[in-house]
């Protein structure tokens, strides 16, 4: 089976973090989701659904997928590159984890995770969310993107002609399955049936 780590920030957009961890769950892979104190507090917010409840729904559909984390846990199995993870995506990232990963500064397990990621050289998709960026935003974006990350704007495509928020989030959701070659139809390709 394979094993991702799924992060999700205080960053805007908590729905493509969710998209995202259900459907590598879908796919049928394990997710040790991790979240951060205001990650937690935008899901509830921006969705009106406690993170908790979207946990527990989670966990109810895929018992034997699903591995909730807690984010000071550092003695967790995804802080040690011994563990066998087959990739990591922050997703959204806030500029803050960026700075963080980019410095490799790891406080907390999110980015001692992604620290583990790169220096495995292992798949690591980051979908950070700021507008505008500064330069600072940018030059850790090309850091990273120098050091093997995806970087994965959140930025759904129109060309699509989506329909609701959630079409606009799988879009996104299966561009990160794309980049760790997970098979997936979360989107309508160009000039593809779906
Ligand atoms: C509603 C809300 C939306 C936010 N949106 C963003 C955002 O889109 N990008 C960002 O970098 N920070 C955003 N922030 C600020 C981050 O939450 C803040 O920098 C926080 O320290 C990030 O912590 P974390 O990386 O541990 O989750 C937002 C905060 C709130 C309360």
């Amino acid at each position: 089976m394979k094993q991702y780590v799924v992060g999700i920030t205080g960053a805007s957009g908590s729905i493509y973090g969710l998209r995202t961890t259900e459907a590598l769950l879908e796919a049928g892979a394990r997710v040790r989701l991790i979240l951060t104190g205001t990650g937690e507090k935008v899901v509830a917010y921006e969705t009106g659904q406690e993170a908790g409840e979207w946990i527990a729904g989670f966990k109810k559909r895929f018992p034997d997928q699903l591995i909730p984390e807690d984010n000071s846990d550092l003695f967790s199995a995804s802080a040690s590159g011994s563990h066998l993870a087959d990739g990591m995506i922050i997703a959204p990232c806030s500029m803050s984890k960026l700075a963080h990963i980019s410095a490799g500064i790891t406080p907390d397990l999110m980015t001692r995770a992604a620290d583990v990621a790169l220096k495995q050289r292992r798949p690591l998709v980051l979908m950070p969310r700021e507008t505008p960026l500064s330069q600072i935003h940018l030059k850790n974006m090309l850091a990273l993107a120098e050091c093997g990350a995806f970087i994965v704007p959140a930025m759904p495509a129109f060309y699509q002609k989506p329909k609701s928020l959630d079409d606009m989030a799988d879009f996104m959701a299966g561009r990160v399955l794309d980049c760790l070659g997970v098979e997936n139809h979360r989107y309508a390709r160009w000039k593809e049936e779906v």
